[in-house]
């Protein structure tokens, strides 16, 4: 039997995302995330325009999309109701944020040079994704959400996640990404069965 629901959010689980940007003073901002889906060779970011990483976004075009495994809970529980913003908007600091303009130090996380932007990657971040802004789209106008249209242009990974003898695809059985499941974190069990859908874009093997 289903039941009727009202929840206050519809966070069903997805990968928690790092993003870099540069503030304008030219020191690197750092913010999760999670309401992120990819498509093709881009990603659809959901986010507050309240948010640092928003106004640095739409002023350099550019950032980073770094993905923490499992390991990095810490590192993100650390930049929780953390914001680059000085002063704090009114309604974050209602829900108990404070500015923080040290956010990889704070962290324990460490910058590095990006190929093809100026924000920086996070080095313990095992896939790095630089990417570049094309489209900012409002969503539930009046609010002050939006969907931001990335293009990724370069793409890091580790090494060890790497497919043995296909250079170009991600072992998936390697691949720990960090889930937000609800408000909560998760990681990926296990695998459930092959899929018919790998061999059509890859070798699975
Ligand atoms: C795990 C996690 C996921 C989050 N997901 C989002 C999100 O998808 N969109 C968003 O706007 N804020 C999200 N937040 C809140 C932002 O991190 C928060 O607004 C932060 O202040 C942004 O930092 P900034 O103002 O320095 O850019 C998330 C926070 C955490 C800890």
């Amino acid at each position: 039997m289903h039941v009727v629901i009202e929840p206050k959010i519809l966070y069903f689980g997805s990968a928690v995302v790092l993003i870099s940007t540069l503030n304008e003073d030219g020191t690197p901002n750092l913010a999760p995330m999670s309401s992120a889906w990819w498509l093709n060779q881009s990603c659809m970011l959901g986010m507050s325009s309240k948010s640092q990483t928003v106004q640095n976004l739409q002023r350099e075009r550019e950032c980073v999309l770094n993905l923490p495994s499992t390991d990095f809970v810490h590192a993100i529980d650390q930049l929780t109701l953390l914001t680059g913003r000085d002063p704090v908007p009114e309604s974050k600091a209602k829900r108990g944020y404070q500015h923080e303009a040290d956010k990889f130090g704070i962290a324990g996380l460490t910058p590095m040079p990006s190929h093809h932007v100026r924000a920086p990657r996070v080095l313990e971040c095992p896939v790095q994704l630089e990417a570049t802004l094309m489209n900012v789209h409002a969503v539930e106008d009046p609010s002050s959400l939006v969907a931001l249209e990335v293009r990724i242009q370069k793409v890091h990974i580790e090494e060890h996640l790497q497919m043995d003898g296909h250079p170009n695809y991600v072992d998936p059985s390697k691949w720990k990404p960090m889930i937000m499941n609800f408000c909560e974190y998760f990681g990926l069990d296990h695998q459930l069965s092959s899929s018919r859908l790998a061999p059509v874009f890859g070798p699975t093997t």
